[in-house]
């Protein structure tokens, strides 16, 4: 399942909750036709995180090829993992701040059989918030495929980007080239289209946008020029043309 993850990257995962929900057939129709490979679904429980969003019956009610990313903002998702693979995640990443053993979740959802093809497996992922010490990161290293830096609290759509994310994901970055592993990098939050190409050359795998495409007014627009931004940075990135100012975008 990495790979084909993998084979998709660098790419946005566009963060559907912020979709008109009234409209997700039209809303998730529009995203294939611009070539997005990945929605991400934002679970918040109303505890770890101050909104409330979805759970599995609107995941499982998303019929669409794209690869669903589902980024779980809830207190101890140990009991709850296998519902969200059994509705059709592809990934699922927890955060070790809301798990009393965030490494027991992981090896837990090691086997979890992925609901659209067997084969593959689940993409298991963390994501930490702000503040967390990228420590937290070292003894759980083994057990994961994705790792998602946070550039907002949680809590919902169309927060502002903090900057100190740019240097935790170049300290992430290192942690997994040591690491020796496969796992791809995200970054959540705040990411907007003034500052996507930017957030594109540090070499990020996934980068989530929610309210910077489903903007109530053009999302299809929004949506081509962000996966056009984020090749061209990608593009730029390895090609070693460096970052003018690394103080994040509006
Ligand atoms: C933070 C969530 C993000 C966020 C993305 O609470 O994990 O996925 O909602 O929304 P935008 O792209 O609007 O910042
Ligand atoms: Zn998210």
């Amino acid at each position: 399942m990495v790979k084909l993850l993998r084979d998709s990257c660098p790419t946005v995962s566009v963060g559907i909750v912020t979709a008109n929900l009234l409209s997700l057939g039209s809303e998730l129709a529009l995203l294939e036709r611009v070539g997005a490979k990945l929605i991400h679904i934002d679970v918040m429980d109303g505890c770890f995180c101050p909104m409330m969003t979805v759970g599995p019956p609107f995941i499982k009610a998303l019929k669409t090829p794209l690869l669903k990313d589902v980024h779980l903002m809830i207190d101890e998702p140990l009991e709850k993992v296998a519902e969200y693979a059994a509705v059709g995640a592809d990934i699922i990443s927890i955060h070790p701040e809301a798990c009393s053993q965030p490494h027991r979740v992981l090896q837990h959802m090691r086997n979890l059989p992925n609901a659209n093809d067997p084969a593959r497996g689940i993409v298991r992922g963390v994501a930490l918030n702000p503040s967390s010490p990228l420590e937290v990161l070292e003894p759980l290293i083994e057990e994961v495929e994705m790792i998602s830096i946070l550039a907002v609290n949680p809590g919902w759509g169309g927060q502002k980007f903090f900057p100190s994310a740019f240097q935790r994901l170049e300290r992430t970055q290192q942690m997994i080239a040591d690491s020796g592993r496969d796992i791809i990098l995200c970054i959540d939050g705040g990411i907007t289209k003034a500052n996507i190409a930017e957030i594109a050359r540090t070499g990020a795998d996934l980068i989530v946008a929610g309210s910077a495409v489903f903007d109530g007014k053009t999302a299809e627009e929004n949506a081509r020029f962000m996966l056009e931004a984020v090749r061209t940075g990608a593009r730029s990135q390895k090609s070693g043309v460096r970052m003018g100012s690394q103080g994040g975008g509006e």
